[in-house]
C-alpha cells in the first residue's frame, strides 16, 4: 500500500509519508486515550503536547524510503517508523530538561518542561519510550521480526547507543572532547536511532541489501548531527524552531567547535559521499533505484531546520 499521492517520486510524497507516519501514531495513542477517566489528565494533555509537533519525521522518512529501495510492502514501515518517531520525541523531551541542555524552544513551542514541570517532562519521556516498544509488540508482522525490532530499538536507544551518546555530550560540556570521541558520540546520540530507522526495515530483506543500508546509515547518521551542530551556529532561531547558539552557550564539544564552519561542512560531505557510495552499491544488487535515500541523504545536509 502507498501514500495517497501517486508520484513515483518519493519526493513528491515526504509530505504524504509524513502525515502517514503522525497517523500511526495518534490511532495508537487514541487507544490509550480512549477512557474519559483518564482522558483529561495532566500526563495525557502532556503526551499530546509533546506528540502533536512532530518535527521533521526523518528517520521515519528513511523508514519508509528503506521499504521502498528494497521493494518490500510500505505499510512494512508503518510500525518501525511510528516507533523511533516516538523514541526520538521522548529524547527530545529529555534532552531540554534543565539537568540536560536547558532548551526553552522546542519545534516552535516552548519546551515540555516549561510549559508544564520538569517532572511532568521525565514523565512524558518514559511514557513516549515505553510506548515506542508497546507498538512494535503490537506489529501486525511474523513474531520472529517483531522481536527482532524490539531488539533493535532496545540497543539503538540503550547505554550502547543514544543514551551514551548523550552521556559523551554532557562529558564534552566540561572538556575538550578529541575528533574520535566527538564522531563516536554523535553515531551513537544521533547516528544510532537513525541507523535503526533504516535497519528495522531491512531486517525483513537480504542480509546483503541490509548490510549495504548498515554502511549508508552509519555515514547519514554522523552527516545529520554534524549539520545539527552546523545549524547551531548558522540557523536562526525562528526557521530552527529551538534557540540557535545553545551549544555554544553550553560550552558543548561539537564538529563546529572542534573543526571551524569550513571543517565540519567538509567532513559533513565526506560522509555524504560515503553514504552516496553504500547506495550505489545498493541499486547495483537490487536493479532498482534507491532515489529516496538519495533524496534524503541531500536533504539531510541540506537542510535550515
Ligand atoms: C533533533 O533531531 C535532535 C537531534 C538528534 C540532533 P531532528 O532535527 O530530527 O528533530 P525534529 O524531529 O525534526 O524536531
Ligand atoms: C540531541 O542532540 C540528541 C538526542 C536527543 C538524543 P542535540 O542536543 O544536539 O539536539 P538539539 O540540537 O537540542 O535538537
Ligand atoms: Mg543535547
Ligand atoms: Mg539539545
Ligand atoms: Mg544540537
Amino acid at each position: 500500500m502507498q501514500p495517497t499521492d501517486s508520484s513515483d517520486q518519493f519526493s513528491d510524497r515526504v509530505d504524504a509519508c509524513r502525515e502517514r507516519v503522525g497517523r500511526v501514531i495518534a490511532d495508537f495513542l487514541a487507544g490509550r486515550f480512549a477512557d474519559p477517566a483518564t482522558g483529561q489528565d495532566k500526563l495525557t494533555t502532556a503526551i499530546r503536547y509533546a506528540t502533536n509537533t512532530g518535527g521533521k519525521r526523518i528517520r521515519a522518512l528513511l523508514s519508509y524510503a528503506t521499504a521502498e529501495a528494497l521493494a518490500l510492502p510500505f505499510d512494512l514501515a508503518d510500525s518501525p517508523a511510528a516507533a523511533i518517531e516516538l523514541m526520538h520525541t521522548y529524547s527530545l523531551v529529555h534532552d531540554d530538561l534543565p539537568a540536560m541542555d536547558n532548551g526553552e524552544l522546542r519545534r516552535g513551542e516552548p519546551t515540555l518542561h516549561r510549559k508544564f514541570d520538569e517532572a511532568t517532562a521525565i514523565l512524558v519521556g518514559d511514557a513516549l519510550l515505553t510506548y515506542a516498544f508497546e507498538l512494535l509488540a503490537e506489529a501486525d508482522v511474523h513474531h520472529q521480526l517483531r522481536v527482532q525490532w524490539i531488539a533493535r530499538l532496545a540497543s539503538a536507544g540503550g547505554a550502547r547507543g543514544m543514551i551514551n551518546g548523550q552521556a559523551i555530550d554532557l562529558e564534552g560540556e566540561t572538556r575538550r572532547l578529541t575528533l574520535g570521541e566527538l564522531e563516536s558520540m554523535h553515531r551513537q546520540k544521533s547516528g544510532a536511532l537513525i541507523e535503526a530507522s533504516i535497519d528495522m526495515v531491512a531486517a525483513a530483506g537480504d542480509p546483503e541489501l541490509r548490510d549495504c543500508l548498515k554502511g549508508f546509515g552509519h555515514h547519514i547518521g554522523l552527516a545529520f548531527q554534524i549539520r545539527d551542530d552546523l545549524l547551531d551556529v548558522e540557523g536562526s532561531t525562528e526557521e530552527l524552531g529551538k534557540p540557535q547558539g545553545s551549544d555554544s552557550e553550553n560550552n558543548k564539544s561539537t564538529f563546529v567547535s572542534l573543526l571551524g564552519p569550513e571543517g565540519a561542512r567538509a567532513y559533513m560531505q565526506k560522509e555524504l559521499a560515503a553514504a552516496k557510495g553504500r547506495l550505489s552499491m545498493l541499486e547495483q544488487n537490487t536493479k532498482q533505484p534507491a532515489n529516496g535515500l538519495y533524496w534524503i541523504a541531500d536533504y539531510i545536509v541540506s537542510r535550515t531546520c
